[in-house]
């Protein structure tokens, strides 16, 4: 699991090919380090489903000689969570690390302006595999048994649920969310705020030009992707349309 501190970068802008250089300058590799953990707290926005599945990747992947200080954030509290304590935002300390467990890209991109001055936690699960060369942006939570292959760039923010995989050379924007088991294959290029439904799978692009899955675009459950999406499109079946 890593625990990744903030960088000053503008938390709305987007991955694009023209900045991969400097992101990758700016980003380490995932790791994990459960060390990392050890005096800090960590608050997860959200204790609805995926709140409740984050804190048990958190749970699950340190060990029980180093407790970790977990605390859910929402705006209405109502009492602990699976004992887990949910606090307001108001009582969030300057040092608490944050994630957005909320499934909605816009709710997160909302989020990551409302708690810009917070640092981010990036969460990855400790099924996951991620290649030594790629490069998970801030804030970004990999679930279980979830892969990313070589090469790939993901924006920050992203969401992969369990068992998806996002294949060599992708490139991912901010925002982006991965329902249970998509399937994203090489050199595709998905912009900012996309959603891709549980089970999902996408045609693989080339070295000379990725597939590309346009802004905020919505794949539903169950469709296989064959050719680029435009901006802002809704798309179901097989092939998707
Ligand atoms: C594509 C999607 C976003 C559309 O949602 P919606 O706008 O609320 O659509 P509706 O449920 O009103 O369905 C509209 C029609 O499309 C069909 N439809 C909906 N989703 C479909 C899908 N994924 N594949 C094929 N047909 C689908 C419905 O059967 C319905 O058909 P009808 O008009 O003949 O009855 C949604 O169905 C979906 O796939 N969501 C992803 C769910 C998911 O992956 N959840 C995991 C969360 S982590």
């Amino acid at each position: 699991m890593l625990y990744s501190p903030r960088s000053n970068g503008n938390p709305t802008s987007g991955i694009h090919a023209g900045e991969m250089a400097a992101r990758q300058a700016s980003q380490s590799p995932p790791a994990r380090d459960d060390g990392d953990f050890c005096g800090m707290r960590l608050a997860i926005f959200g204790c609805g489903g995926m709140g409740r599945e984050v804190a048990d990747i958190v749970r699950r992947g340190i060990s029980s000689t180093d407790p970790i200080d977990l605390v859910f954030v929402t705006d209405e509290p109502d009492g602990p969570v699976q004992g887990i304590p949910v606090i307001r935002p108001t009582d969030l300390r300057p040092s608490d690390k944050i994630c957005f467990a909320v499934g909605s890209s816009d709710d997160r991109r909302t989020l990551s302006v409302r708690f810009s001055h917070q640092p981010l936690a990036t969460i990855v699960a400790s099924t996951a595999i991620v290649s030594s060369s790629a490069k998970i942006g801030e804030g970004s939570v990999l679930c279980d048994y979830s892969v990313i292959n070589n090469s790939a760039l993901i924006g920050r923010h992203f969401q992969g649920n369990s068992f998806c995989q996002v294949s060599h050379d992708c490139i991912i924007g901010d925002y982006v969310t991965f329902a249970p088991r998509v399937s994203c294959n090489g050199w595709v290029h998905i912009e900012d705020g996309v959603f891709v439904g549980a089970g999902a799978v996408i045609r693989n692009g080339s070295p000379g030009r990725h597939l590309r899955i346009g802004k905020g675009a919505v794949i539903g459950m169950g469709a296989v992707v064959v050719r680029d999406v435009p901006a802002g499109a809704s798309v179901i079946g097989v092939p998707a349309r």
